[in-house]
């Protein structure tokens, strides 16, 4: 009889939920961070979509979420308005977890977490014009090296995002700017969904007039005779004094796209 009540003891303690690993990240080894009450490490495995739910919007909400939250900075600007905002706090709706999410994957980089473009402003290597009136500045480097481990395991979250597959080739004008170009620059350049820029595009799944005008504002950055020289492929690279630095350069799968089909399409 002893011993059998020695064998359940674990299990009641499991039920009475006392196996949490971890309440802090104290509780854990000097490389851990202590997630839902277990210690891990900064690798990341499983689906990312669902680790922002679980995790990552949260994590993203401590650090960054008192400036980037939906209507912070006074300008009342939510998800999917071209800047990067998040719904703050622990207990949203279904709708305000998958905007945030829809907004979040704007700002990453599949294939090359670290140069995430979220990341590139959290390094404080982007500079911002948070007044809109031409005084910029540097973001603020929140992250600033990977014995951050929060930083660290970002990383890891972004890595997990692959690149979507992409043709080998857009068709010219504007047919390939409507089938292929337009949903490239939206997720490389969602900056430029916001009103105020000097090139500026519609958000994803335009309709024909806007898909219209943004192709006639993306053309006008371009030149079908000498591609390279293209300024909207320079902005790319990080030339003229970019403030969010380098997007794609010349071999990233994106860039090569967008460059063969300003060579078909003019002007
Ligand atoms: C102290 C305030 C502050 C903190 C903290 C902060 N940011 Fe920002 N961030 C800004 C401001 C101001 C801008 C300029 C544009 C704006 O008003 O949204 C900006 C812009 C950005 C942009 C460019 C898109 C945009 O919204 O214009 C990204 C991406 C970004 N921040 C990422 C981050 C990340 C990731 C973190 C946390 C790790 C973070 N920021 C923390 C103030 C902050």
């Amino acid at each position: 009889m002893a011993s059998r009540s020695l064998w359940v003891l674990p299990l009641l303690l499991a039920a009475c939920g006392t196996d949490n690993e971890c309440v802090t990240p104290q509780g854990c080894g000097p490389e851990q961070l202590c997630v839902s009450n277990r210690c891990v490490g900064t690798d990341v495995e499983g689906d990312p979509r669902a680790l922002y739910a679980s995790e990552f919007r949260l994590r993203l909400d401590t650090e960054c979420g008192i400036c980037h939250f939906a209507g912070a900075n006074g300008k009342g600007v939510a998800p999917g308005d071209g800047s990067w905002r998040l719904y703050s706090g622990a207990d949203l709706s279904a709708d305000e977890i998958e905007a945030s999410w829809q907004d979040v994957q704007d700002f990453v980089k599949p294939g090359d977490a670290v140069a995430s473009l979220l990341l590139t402003y959290a390094r404080g290597e982007a500079s911002i014009d948070p007044e809109r009136d031409g005084t910029k500045a540097p973001h603020p480097a929140v992250y600033q090296s990977v014995e951050n481990l929060s930083y660290a395991r970002v990383i890891g979250w972004l890595s997990l995002f692959e690149l979507p597959p992409l043709p080998a080739a857009a068709p010219p004008g504007e047919e390939g700017y409507g089938a292929v170009i337009h949903g490239l620059l939206v997720q490389g350049c969602s900056c430029h969904t916001a009103p105020e820029r000097a090139w500026k595009i519609a958000g994803p799944d335009p309709d024909a007039a806007a898909l219209a005008e943004s192709y006639a504002a993306t053309t006008a950055w371009v030149s079908a005779a000498d591609p390279e020289a293209s300024p909207l492929l320079g902005y790319t690279r990080g030339e003229y004094g970019h403030s969010a630095g380098r997007i794609w350069a010349p071999g990233d799968p994106q860039y090569d796209l967008i460059r063969d089909w300003i060579r078909t399409t003019g002007p």
